[in-house]
């Protein structure tokens, strides 16, 4: 991949930078029109347990599994259960994510027993958005904006060396991975990124500016997407 033009991208990120909070909403708002399903990845605010016994009487914990992580890693807990449990956690895991009901917690404490390692992807009183709007006026989200706008500021700030964040931004990936994003949606960010920055930058966002970028963020998501598929 060509290097991309530093100058270029220093003079445009300038005028972004300034209020990188606004911009990244814009970034974000973008985002969500293109791809809807990225809103539900958003939870804040989820009780994890410390320990099996965790779930005890308390049945309100099966409602809050996050989507397709706790059914890739119940697999593996699958095929070390017996008999009845065994067909019982497929039988689970081949309804769809978002209509599952709860595990009986006969076998959840048998497969936390093999499998301790899933416990934390049980998660519940997860607070969920109903709208993008909804999501792009909460505090956490809002962090979470800062976050991608620094990791941005950083890959311009190293734009004669991205080399030196690769291991950061591959540890990211695999982070978001463990979320729930899909490497495609990486792309969707790229392209709203694009998106945010003419809307900033008006006439100013010229061809090789455009160019610059798409090699830059190319940079920053060729970096996230091996560790994404790192194991
Ligand atoms: C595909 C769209 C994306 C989704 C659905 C997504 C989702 C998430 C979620 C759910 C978290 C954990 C909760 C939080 O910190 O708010 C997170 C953390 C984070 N995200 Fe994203 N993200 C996306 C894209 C990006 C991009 C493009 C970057 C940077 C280039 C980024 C940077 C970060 C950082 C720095 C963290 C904190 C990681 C840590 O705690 O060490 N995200 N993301």
């Amino acid at each position: 991949m060509e290097r991309p033009e530093p100058e270029l991208i220093r003079q445009s990120w300038r005028a972004v930078s300034r209020s990188p909070l606004e911009h990244g909403t814009v970034l974000f708002a973008r985002l969500f029109a293109l791809e809807p399903d990225l809103l539900p990845l958003f939870q804040y605010n989820c009780r994890q347990f410390s320990s099996p016994e965790g779930p005890g009487e308390d049945q309100s914990w099966q409602k809050g599994m996050r989507g397709e992580g706790i059914g890739n890693a119940a697999k593996g807990g699958s095929a070390r259960l017996e008999g009845v449990q065994r067909g019982a956690l497929e039988r689970w895991l081949s309804l769809p994510a978002a209509g599952r009901p709860g595990l009986t917690p006969g076998l959840a404490h048998r497969l936390f027993a093999l499998e301790p390692d899933l416990l934390p992807l049980f998660q519940y009183n997860c607070r969920q958005f109903s709208s993008p709007e909804d999501c792009l006026s909460s505090p956490e989200f809002l962090d979470h904006i800062r976050k991608v706008m620094l990791v941005i500021d950083a890959a311009v700030t190293n734009v004669e060396d991205l080399s030196s964040l690769e291991e950061y931004l591959a540890g990211l990936g695999r982070k978001h991975r463990a979320v729930g994003v899909k490497l495609s949606s990486f792309s969707t960010v790229g392209e709203s990124l694009l998106y945010m920055l003419e809307r900033c930058l008006g006439p100013a966002f010229t061809p090789a500016t455009r160019a610059a970028w798409s090699q830059l963020y190319g940079a920053v998501v060729q970096a996230m997407s091996r560790g994404w598929s790192s194991e």
